[in-house]
């Protein structure tokens, strides 16, 4: 890691790295803004990318590419059988995570998906730390459940605690001996938990999971799609990890699972995703639902390029100078926000900043999505797209009712390498507006409800004008400015 002093009291992220690919931005008047958000029925997912000035969306597939990832991509190795392109990821893998074989999918659900479809039975239960959404979904729909362990405080907006991720491990023993070992198909540990605003489990805490995992003789399996921010944290904020280097901390989370999995839309800089396994056996049980669902073993869906881009890239993973880059820009923006009394979830974490729509909009009830309601009036006060993660990000009970999400957040995704201070500042001014006009927000309803993963692509509309009232607002207080 560099270490960088600046020589007035000036004290912001410095990036190791330098653009040398630009992509041209618009930004629309705000008058249409409003425009772009009525026809995409208040989705941010159904927004055009020309309308969007920040795309701060997700981090998924739309991270920046290193020079040396391009480079190796003309070297890729184009077989549908073989190809030593594979073998050059699947060997990094190995020296990463120490384990032997590497399953390759099209991208991260997909990995879930045949992990469920080889792991779980209808009527087993996945203890996790946190759910992922799709995760869930591949799980019911093997008609499996899921039980979160997860200690409140790691659903406290608010807090101190350093790795919010964290399992609770006496809940977990519970779940355990309550349900029965044989209703369990495994444990899921999450890096870098995603819904719960992109924050770490500790190594501690992972290595108590194992133990347990080892009592009952249950696989433990990691969602590693966030892993780098996960590996960033412990390096800083676990004192056993603060001399060891990335790739030792690596190399020790992998050594307490069975199953490793990640989407390579975020984990490697790319796209694409796979699942490394320990065991043979699992391997066996495996690789079938592979080949039916992917593609043969040595592509999984992805295409020979992305898979070199893959290999480097996670080799850029161990180089903290890479990845502290997110998330010190992530703790740069929740600190200026916090500074505001702007309600943010703390500490900053990985992946992005998350407003916390309960307190930014307190007047909207949850079940007129105030996290979705929130996303829209910040795409209108500034082009910048968030996505809803709260209620709507939830799926109906069977009988129809309505799951409050436990948090309501708008997330604000920082993909890895891409945008400059100076637009985290324009995004930081924009929200600061708009939280002294967040009284003029109002909820949404549906106006058409998909059943499955609605949050992609559900419309929906407002109660009343309040998406005109704030883009009056903004021009009495902006004049001419886009
Ligand atoms: C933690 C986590 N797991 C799995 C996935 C699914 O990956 P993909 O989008 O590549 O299907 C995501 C994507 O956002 C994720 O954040």
């Amino acid at each position: 890691m560099s270490k960088i002093k600046f020589y007035t009291d000036l004290n912001v992220p410095l990036e190791m790295h330098k653009v040398r690919i630009v992509q041209k931005l618009e930004l629309l008047p705000v008058e249409a803004r409003v425009r772009s958000i009525r026809e995409a029925g208040f989705n941010t997912f159904l927004l055009q990318n020309k309308d969007v000035y920040l795309d701060m969306l997700t981090d998924s597939g739309v991270n920046a590419m290193s020079d040396k990832q391009q480079a190796a991509m003309f070297t890729a190795d184009d077989a549908y059988a073989g190809s030593t392109t594979f073998t050059r990821l699947q060997k990094k893998l190995e020296e990463l995570f120490k384990m032997k074989y590497f399953l390759p999918t099209h991208q991260g659900r997909a990995a879930e998906n045949i992990i469920c479809l080889g792991l779980s039975n209808e009527g087993q239960c996945c203890l996790m730390n946190y759910h992922f959404t799709t995760m869930k979904a591949h799980l019911v729909s093997q008609g499996a459940t899921i039980c979160e362990c997860m200690a409140p405080e790691g659903i406290e907006v608010r807090s101190n605690n350093p790795f919010k991720g964290n399992a609770d491990l006496k809940m977990m023993r519970e779940e355990i001996e309550s349900q029965g070992r044989e209703n369990i198909c495994f444990v899921r540990m999450e890096a870098g938990t995603n819904l719960i605003g992109g924050q770490p489990f500790s190594l501690a805490n992972l290595r108590s999971v194992r133990d347990i995992c080892v009592e009952y003789g249950l696989p433990l399996v990691l969602d590693a799609s966030l892993l780098a921010d996960n590996l960033f944290f412990i390096k800083r904020r676990e004192e056993e990890c603060k001399d060891w280097s990335i790739r030792e901390i690596t190399a020790a989370i992998a050594d307490c699972c069975d199953v490793i999995y990640f989407s390579a839309r975020k984990l490697g800089f790319a796209r694409g995703g796979g699942i490394c396994v320990r065991e043979e056996s699992m391997y066996r049980a495996l690789r079938g639902h592979v080949a039916m669902y992917e593609g043969f073993l040595t592509y999984g869906g992805m295409s020979v390029r992305e898979m070199e881009a893959i290999t480097i890239g996670l080799e850029e993973t161990m180089d903290e100078d890479y990845i502290r880059q997110s998330p010190e820009f992530i703790e740069y923006m929740v600190n200026a926000l916090v500074k505001r009394g702007i309600p943010v979830v703390t500490p900053a974490g990985g992946l992005g900043v998350h407003l916390n729509a309960m307190e930014f909009v307190e007047h909207i009830p949850q079940t007129q999505y105030p996290a979705c309601a929130l996303a829209a009036a910040c795409y209108i006060s500034g082009g910048i797209r968030g996505m809803e993660r709260g209620t709507l990000s939830e799926q109906r009970n069977p009988d129809g009712s309505e799951p409050l999400a436990n948090m309501e957040l708008l997330r604000l995704a920082l993909p890895r390498r891409v945008f400059t201070l100076s637009q985290v500042e324009y995004a930081i001014d924009r929200i600061v507006w708009l939280y002294d006009q967040r009284k003029k927000i109002s909820g949404l309803r549906w106006v058409e409800e998909p059943e499955i993963l609605r949050f992609f692509f559900g419309r929906l509309e407002p109660f009343n004008d309040w998406p005109e009232e704030l883009a009056e607002q903004f021009r009495k207080d902006f004049g001419d400015s886009l």
